[in-house]
């Protein structure tokens, strides 16, 4: 009779044993709450798609802003609802715009106890829902998006967001919005560049959220899920661009970009835990077919073990509380 050499359950034996030898952990401030807010109404919209998550008001986003500081998680990224469309998305860098108001009065809320964010992109603020302005065939028009990002991300800095989140997927956009930042003298504005955001069905929920117009899809922009290193390559440019913080988006099905990523730059990458795996979290809970503590937090320490030094999640505020505990 002969014993094995190596036991590697000497080091799962215990739960306090287990707590020592873990590789990662999850920490309140390593999360970002996303979250919508629409002008024109005077009670909170719920998401029917996204139970628990609301279209705010400002009065309620201000409150609900608050309670997040309160919570311990590292920002909020604020996506704005506006009441009127139209081609070239005029709402997105007019200073009255929802967004730029809705940055102003949180930042008045809670200061710097979270970072608070912006969502720099133009489909909330499009009548027909593209990421960007459209030339005369139909297309989106790369170059004309350039000039409409950087418009739209000096009124958010003018706002005193302190971060913007470039999620539109356009060439060159984050050296060219660094560039019109720097000329302005805001060169601490953070960015935060949606690097290998992939085009598919995840993004379901969230198109209810912001009551999105868009008709076709998103595919000459947004990255092929077949294409891992195309994601890289991604990463890489907007470094050099300039980015801060590179993100890879979702979260879940594309763990193995977000470690090649995390293996290929030295800026802090992130993670975006997009509505539809949050929906699908919800919806397995709800049915009792899965623990939904369990699932939550078991989401965000794989998230963070494939390279994640933070997430954007639904679940910031929740799942702060029971890491805290
Ligand atoms: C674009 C944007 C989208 C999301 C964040 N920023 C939608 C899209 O690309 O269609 C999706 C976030 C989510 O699904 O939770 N402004």
């Amino acid at each position: 009779m002969s014993f094995p050499v190596h036991r590697p359950r000497r080091l799962r034996q215990s739960p306090a044993v287990r707590r020592l030898v873990r590789e990662t952990a999850v920490h309140p401030a390593q999360l970002v709450l996303p979250m919508f807010v629409r002008e024109g109404i005077t009670e909170p919209v719920p998401i029917s798609s996204m139970p628990g998550v609301v279209q705010h008001t400002i009065d309620s986003l201000r409150r609900a802003a608050a309670e997040a500081a309160a919570s311990g998680i590292g920002g909020v990224m604020l996506f704005g609802v506006p009441e009127e469309r139209d081609a070239t998305g005029s709402g997105a860098d007019d200073p009255r715009g929802i967004l730029n108001v809705a940055a102003a009065a949180v930042v008045a809320e809670v200061g710097d106890a979270v970072v608070v964010q912006t969502d720099l992109c133009l489909d909330e603020f499009t009548d027909h829902g593209h990421c960007g302005v459209l030339a005369p065939d139909g297309s989106v028009d790369n170059d004309a998006t350039l000039e409409r990002y950087a418009s739209m991300g000096l009124a958010q800095a003018r706002a005193g967001s302190a971060m913007l989140g470039l999620s539109g997927m356009m060439d060159g956009q984050v050296g060219f919005v660094r560039a019109a930042l720097d000329a302005e003298g805001f060169t601490e504005t953070i960015l935060l560049a949606y690097s290998a955001k992939y085009a598919g069905a995840f993004y379901g929920p969230f198109r209810e959220a912001v009551d999105s117009q868009l008709k076709g899809d998103r595919r000459t922009y947004q990255l092929d899920p077949g294409n891992g290193r195309e994601g890289v390559r991604e990463a890489l440019l907007d470094v050099e661009e300039g980015a801060d913080i590179v993100m890879v988006k979702p979260a879940m099905p594309y763990l193995d970009v977000l470690a090649e990523v995390r293996a290929s730059v030295d800026v802090p990458v992130w993670a975006y835990q997009v509505s539809g795996e949050f929906a699908m979290i919800e919806a397995a809970a709800d049915n009792g077919w899965i623990d939904r503590r369990g699932a939550i937090l078991e989401s965000l320490t794989a998230i963070r073990r494939a390279g994640a030094d933070a997430i954007l999640t639904y679940f910031a505020v929740e799942a702060a509380a029971w890491l805290r505990a």
